[in-house]
């Protein structure tokens, strides 16, 4: 049926028809008193979100755009990065380093765990002489539906004296995370995940200590040079043409977001999935990751029973109920899917996704007791 698309993917996420409807309009001049009225708010509302005083510049660019522009603010040829890998997305900071010049060390764990606190002091024990300057994490690791603690983590970073910098692609917006009170230096998003508005947009905040740092970087970007974007940011412009639609998207996301209240919305989201990931085990399913502790509430992994195969469960998803739930990455394609709970997403989303899990499987011929995993997500 048209238009019943069901985004379980980790982005794009469904969007409101309100957010829809304030993108269908005709964009503005964006050195309008009126477009400026427009991101007086939102940026006010971007700290609100980000729980900062730091200014939250935004981006015409996707996450990835808002990782470089980070990195592309601080390095320096041949400075010390330490990068804490336990997916793709944070060998991906690894990656941007490597392209702007920096020595990176890399901190690993197997896919599915987390870094533990343990495991970073151990690590920056080694560094006696203090020369990693910065440490680059991920939040919710997309690739494994795995949640680093980013407050543990960061603490052990400021002691250490380096600066922190967290990909918070998938969880802002949707899992807490509070950038000055856990101490983050750099903090980066996307507008496709959390915001509930398409993708087109990122963002980073910066500390002061971060930008000390960066004063010093001898060639920091152009599109994503930071002054530009402060000096833009203090009078309530973007320092070039930014994609005015979407920011009618996000002005809207936000009033939705703030209706909602913050800590409503990271309530929803860790009912959300504790309750897909019970109800995934009552099914006799595996979790990708173990511990509930440090599972992501925004992106599910999912082992297939024996003998069923990842495509066979995404096409069931697709062709009978025309839900899309993404396949895993690079060595972990067919070997999980990924449901992404994150956005606009409801408990009533919740039982429609479980009821046709239990029905894919069912067609596919795995035995378990109908409605065992509906009865989890119900109570
Ligand atoms: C955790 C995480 N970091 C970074 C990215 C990269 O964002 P984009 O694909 O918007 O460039 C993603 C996208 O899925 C992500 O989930």
């Amino acid at each position: 049926m048209q238009d019943k698309t069901f985004l379980m993917i980790p982005g794009p996420t469904p969007v409101p028809e309100s957010i829809l409807l304030a993108m269908a309009k005709h964009p503005i001049g964006h050195r309008s008193s009126e477009f400026s009225n427009i991101l007086k708010e939102v940026y006010a509302d971007l700290k609100w979100l980000f729980q900062t005083k730091n200014d939250v510049f935004i981006f015409t660019a996707s996450g990835t755009g808002a990782m470089e522009a980070a990195l592309a603010n601080l390095v320096n040829q041949g400075d010390k990065v330490l990068s804490l890998i336990i997916g793709n997305f944070g060998a991906r900071w690894a990656n941007i380093a490597q392209s702007r010049g920096a020595v990176v060390e890399k901190l690993e764990t197997e896919l599915g765990e987390v870094i533990t606190p343990e495991d970073l002091k151990e690590k920056l024990a080694q560094d006696a002489k203090k020369e990693i300057k910065i440490v680059t994490l991920t939040h919710s690791e997309t690739s494994t539906g795995a949640k680093n603690d980013v407050k543990a983590l960061c603490k052990i970073i400021k002691d250490h004296g380096a600066i922190s910098v967290v990909d918070g692609v998938t969880s802002v917006g949707a899992m807490e995370i509070k950038m000055d009170e856990w101490g983050i230096d750099v903090l980066v998003s996307g507008s496709q995940k959390g915001f509930m508005i398409p993708p087109g947009l990122a963002f980073l905040a910066a500390s002061k200590k971060a930008w000390e740092i960066h004063e010093k970087c001898l060639y920091p970007s152009f599109y994503f040079d930071w002054k530009a974007h402060k000096k833009a940011f203090l009078e309530d412009t973007t320092p070039w043409t930014p994609a005015v639609n979407l920011v009618f998207a996000l002005h809207e996301a936000l009033k939705i977001m703030k209706k909602e209240g913050l800590e409503n919305i990271f309530a929803r989201h860790k009912k959300i999935a504790l309750g897909l990931r019970k109800a995934i085990r009552a099914l006799g399913l595996e979790l990708f990751v173990k511990d509930d502790e440090n599972a992501s509430y925004a992106i599910t992994s999912i082992l297939p029973p024996k003998g069923i195969s990842v495509p066979d469960i995404r096409n069931g998803f697709k062709n009978d109920f025309d839900i899309v739930v993404a396949n895993g990455q690079n060595q972990l394609k067919d070997k999980i899917f990924r449901m992404g709970t994150l956005g606009f997403i409801s408990e009533r989303d919740l039982i429609t996704a479980v009821g046709s899990l239990e029905a894919v499987l069912l067609k596919l011929g795995y035995e378990f007791e109908i409605g065992s995993g509906v009865k989890q997500v119900i109570n």
